[in-house]
């Protein structure tokens, strides 16, 4: 199915991050190949979930059942519904929360899937092979609103020329593979000194909006708080910059390290007690050892903080006082 597996990344991080221990129940929200939910399993005497949207890796998660018995159990869905999905399987606290966004190498290397523009394949990026694929938005979004993607999850500066030069081309014919994308956005985007393919902003700008990511991650960010006993802990991992700000942002409020206007004011007023206790204060990168071995661990951060014993904060409170 895949042609090279999946090197988990900042896998001992991730584990001291969670503490794993005996008699515990961790959510591994992103299965993938698996690796942390078997690390965990591997550090205690302890319960595991896993949960994918990728019909791919719920098949991998199945073969994992079967070879640790009653110990790990795999759901099909998204971890922004962690809740519901364990809720409805009569679980209600979990100890440990491991969530690492973003592509597997298995993902990334079927160029059935659609992900990669190193290989041509048709423009799907649809994580859970299922709703509107890339190549649905690309033929069918007004040119604003492509270029709006293009901008905010690709950070791409010449986002309305690429959305410009898409809205001219789909009208002679319609986008149905990736190597005819990329080669669009390389004719109209000029090559950086830093080498990086002209394509990778788009691509990835058109991933993060088929699969909502950044959404996604709010959503399980906020589920991850409601779902945690006090003093269990939540490790995120994250590969860019949009990423990292939803997480930083997060654990910054809910840690009580966000901007206040006085200190001298009544905890009242201050809003919600604080949630999460950060474990690290900066975001742990990969070591040189692993980046030689794995590049892809070159942009990785990983957050990580504990839950307390203060109420969830209400729904879309970001940090501060509200
Ligand atoms: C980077 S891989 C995880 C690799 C894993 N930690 C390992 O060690 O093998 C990310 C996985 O998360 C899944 N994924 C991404 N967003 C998701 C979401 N919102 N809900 C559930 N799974 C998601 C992808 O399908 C992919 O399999």
């Amino acid at each position: 199915m895949s042609l090279s597996p999946h090197v988990s990344v900042l896998l001992p991080e991730v584990i001291e991050a969670l503490a794993p221990r005996d008699g515990g129940l961790y959510l591994d929200g992103t299965f993938g190949a698996g690796g942390y939910s078997a690390a965990i399993l591997d550090a205690a005497a302890c319960r595991v979930i896993g949960v994918d949207r990728d019909p791919g890796a719920v098949a991998r998660g199945r073969a994992l059942e079967t070879a640790r018995g009653g110990r790990f159990t795999m759901i099909e869905g998204r971890f922004g519904d962690m809740g519901e999905l364990l809720h409805v399987r009569g679980v209600n606290r979990v100890d440990g929360v491991a969530l690492d966004i973003g592509v597997s190498s298995m993902q990334l290397d079927e160029a059935g899937r659609g992900f990669s523009f190193a290989k041509d394949g048709p423009l799907d990026m649809r994580m859970e092979q299922a709703g509107p694929s890339a190549a649905d938005l690309v033929n069918a979004a007004d040119e604003a609103d492509l270029a709006d993607i293009i901008y905010r999850y690709g950070e791409e500066r010449l986002s309305r020329r690429v959305a410009r030069a898409i809205v001219a081309a789909r009208k002679d014919k319609k986008f149905e593979g990736t190597a005819e994308l990329a080669a669009l956005v390389r004719r109209v985007v000029p090559k950086h000194a830093d080498g990086i393919d002209p394509a990778t902003r788009t691509f990835q700008a058109l991933r993060i909006a088929v699969n909502d990511e950044l959404g996604e991650l709010e959503r399980g960010l906020a589920a991850a708080e409601r779902l945690l006993a006090p003093g269990g802990r939540l490790a995120v991992v994250t590969f860019h910059s949009l990423e990292d700000r939803v997480v930083k942002e997060f654990f910054k409020g809910r840690s009580g390290e966000a901007a206040r206007p006085s200190r001298h004011l009544p905890q009242a007023a201050l809003g919600p007690a604080a949630s999460f206790a950060l474990l690290n204060r900066r975001a742990i990168r990969a070591g040189d050892d692993e980046t030689r071995r794995n590049p892809r661990a070159r942009s990785a951060k990983l957050r990580a903080a504990s839950r307390t014993e203060a109420a969830p904060w209400p729904a879309g409170m970001k940090g501060g006082v509200s």
